[in-house]
């Protein structure tokens, strides 16, 4: 009996030996009620009187130290799991970090921004208007007769007879002026629609910024005063415009505006086509009609207006020569800006 203890002894620390024993089931085997050593116990009734303490001591001393065998291995096992656990989830504190991509401002919406800015700093404030709009606001009441070619459905998106997606952000003027009395200090950017194939330089949905000031005794000078601070604040202090005589219904007189080519300062160059100017804007004073169609006595109160284009404005800006860069979303072109 005494040599099947030492056996049983032997046979544990054999078991234990192995890195990835499995305690619990060699716990089970040696030290468990069906296990090796309660075996040998259950036969100590045929011992004599004798041999029985020794037996018995000795059974305990195997039991403690298979006891303890297990509890040494348990503990060694926690050590090596928990440094293969750190080993695997090594943290290099010292590398460098993934910068996280941090998305901007598309170009157009940059650029509108920036000419917002630009008439903010002068006093004006932002009012928007519906894309969807009525016929009144977007011709009548700019002086807009039945018969311009503008109201053809070939260049305007309808939805009804009388309601169409606005082809300009001017019906804000007339939006403004019938619930604002004078003194008036606006721009109203916005998308405006046109039944325009894409190309180059068309989109059948494009942007506009709109300027309007009323108030008594505005003159042109102060058109063009406005006008060459906007010029001079986006393309460079260097930079002169020029007003050639033009046509629009509502205002009178009207005149499109350009500035001088900022790349070449007015020699001629690609960007300006030879010119050495580039048109940027239409603008004029008010049109009597339209400021009486708003109960604004016109023999009291002038204004004058102006309306571009921000993709236009955009492209001359950073030298794109073709619209649908700016619609297309590419993040090669883009990251340009
Ligand atoms: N609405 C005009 C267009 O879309 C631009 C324009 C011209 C606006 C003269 C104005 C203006 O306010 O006075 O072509």
């Amino acid at each position: 009996m005494k040599q099947k203890l030492e056996e049983i002894r032997a046979a544990a620390v054999a078991e234990l030996s192995s890195a990835d024993a499995d305690l619990e089931a060699l716990r089970i085997r040696f030290l468990g009620k069906k296990g090796e050593l309660t075996a040998v116990l259950r036969g100590m009734g045929q011992l004599t009187a004798e041999e029985r303490p020794v037996i018995g001591q000795l059974a305990n001393e195997v039991r403690e130290y298979i006891e303890n065998a297990i509890a040494e291995k348990a503990e060694t096992q926690k050590t090596a799991a928990l440094a293969k656990k750190l080993e695997e989830e090594r943290l290099d504190v010292t590398m460098p970090g993934k910068a996280p991509e941090i998305g901007k401002r598309h170009p157009l919406a940059q650029v509108q921004k920036d000419m917002e800015d630009i008439f903010i700093g002068m006093g004006f404030s932002i009012v928007e208007g519906p894309e969807v709009e009525y016929d009144y606001y977007n011709f009548q009441a700019l002086n807009i007769p039945e018969n311009h070619p503008a109201r053809d459905t070939q260049d305007t998106f309808y939805i009804t007879e009388n309601i169409l997606l606005r082809s300009q952000t001017s019906p804000v003027q007339v939006r403004t002026m019938e619930k604002q009395r004078p003194p008036i200090r606006i721009i109203s950017p916005g998308r405006v629609y046109r039944s325009d194939a894409v190309d180059a330089s068309h989109s059948p949905l494009f942007h506009q910024l709109e300027g309007l000031v009323v108030d008594k005794g505005i003159t042109m000078g102060d058109l063009k005063g406005t006008l060459e601070t906007f010029a001079k604040t986006m393309f460079g202090e260097q930079t002169q415009i020029r007003f050639r005589p033009h046509h629009f219904p509502f205002t009178e007189p009207s005149a499109e505006v350009d500035v001088s080519c900022f790349v070449c300062g007015g020699k001629g160059c690609k960007l300006c086509k030879g010119e050495g100017w580039i048109e940027i804007l239409g603008a004029g004073m008010v049109h009597p009609n339209v400021l009486r169609g708003c109960n604004i006595d016109p023999d009291e109160y002038s204004g004058f207006a102006f309306g571009m284009g921000v993709e236009r404005i955009t492209m001359i800006k950073y030298g794109i020569d073709d619209m649908r860069y700016l619609y297309e979303n590419d993040v090669r072109f883009l990251n340009q800006f």
